[in-house]
């Protein structure tokens, strides 16, 4: 599937996504921040030559207006690529003017990204010292464990990141029995699993339970990163189960693996700051121009590139600063 430039042109998708919804920072309004960042995305994919099918979107047909599951992209007789985006991880971070805001899709050729269902998934997440060495069956303590040894460290040097929910009292009380360092985050378990593969962010984990489609997209992120994800869906409503067999899963207690959450054999992934983070700077709006800071990676050939690009205006007085 893949084509230099066609990853250039997801660069430019995930680019004016943020810049839309950068725009409505600090509103307060998360559903309109996230509209602002869905449209942007549309619009921009409706004039690639890709024929893209969304595997994972905005919701169910009925759900969504636009990039939802199933949702056909770009022009027929394009390049058949299958597309999973989430145009503003963490609508309350951007509302609030919170760190860490991104927009974000991958891509893959057909059945390269597993089409799950906008349910939640119990999640772990690492880099690529301690793939392959954790288990998400296994218990809290063993984890830390083999991740600090894996790193050379002592497990009171760690530093696991937590959405801060109450259905993680148990495991945030169980890491702290074990001595690590936490970090609650509001939203936004996606760019925090990035950041986790990444050597020098300070995040050496993340745990607990988020969305299933940011799991998927932490898996496209893990195959170019190197890192790994366990994965395994929870089920919190009756209706989660009639949304799991329409989608053709069978076994509710499976553990996705990286490769099964993600298992195309040429994966793009392209991430875009909408608000300051980690890994990415926000948006900024200066009088004659703007400046994003996207992470673009790919498995083949395997590259991970952060691009700073300036959109100046055509003012021909326009000033370019380092
Ligand atoms: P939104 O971008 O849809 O607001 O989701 C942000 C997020 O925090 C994800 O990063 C995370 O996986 C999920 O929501 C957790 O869901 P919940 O807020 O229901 O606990």
């Amino acid at each position: 599937m893949h084509r230099d430039d066609l990853s250039m042109e997801f660069v430019r998708v995930v680019e004016q996504a943020a810049i839309a919804a950068a725009r409505t920072m600090g509103r307060g309004d998360r559903k309109y921040s996230d509209q602002v960042a869905v449209e942007s995305m549309r619009k921009e994919m409706e004039s690639m030559d890709i024929e893209g099918t969304i595997v994972i979107g905005e919701g169910e047909r009925d759900e969504a207006p636009m990039l939802f599951i199933g949702e056909k992209v770009g022009r027929v007789g394009g390049t058949p690529v299958d597309i999973a985006v989430d145009p503003l991880e963490g609508t309350n971070l951007c509302a609030t003017g919170a760190s860490n805001a991104i927009a974000v899709l991958a891509a893959s050729e057909k059945g390269g990204l597993l089409n799950a269902p906008d349910i939640y998934m119990e999640k772990l997440v690492v880099g690529p010292s301690s793939r392959g060495k954790v288990d998400i069956n296994a218990p809290v303590e063993d984890n830390l464990k083999a991740i600090a040894k894996a790193l050379g460290r002592a497990v009171h040097d760690l530093v696991v990141v937590v959405l801060d929910r109450p259905r993680h009292e148990r495991l945030i009380a169980e890491i702290r029995r074990c001595g690590a360092r936490i970090r609650l985050i509001g939203d936004g378990d996606l760019s925090a699993g990035i950041s986790a593969a990444v050597v020098g962010t300070g995040i050496h984990a993340v745990m607990g339970t988020g969305g299933a489609p940011e799991g998927v997209l932490t898996a496209a992120a893990m195959r170019c990163l190197n890192g790994e994800i366990q994965g395994k869906l929870v089920l919190t409503k009756p209706s989660d189960v009639e949304r799991l067999k329409r989608m053709g899963i069978g076994d509710v207690n499976k553990v996705y693996a990286t490769e099964e959450l993600a298992p195309g054999r040429n994966v793009i992934f392209a991430a875009s700051g909408v608000t300051d983070g980690a890994l990415l700077k926000g948006v900024r709006f200066f009088g004659d121009g703007m400046r994003t800071h996207t992470l673009l990676m790919m498995t083949v050939p395997h590259q991970v590139r952060f691009i700073d690009t300036i959109y100046a205006s055509d003012d021909p007085g326009v000033k370019i600063r380092f």
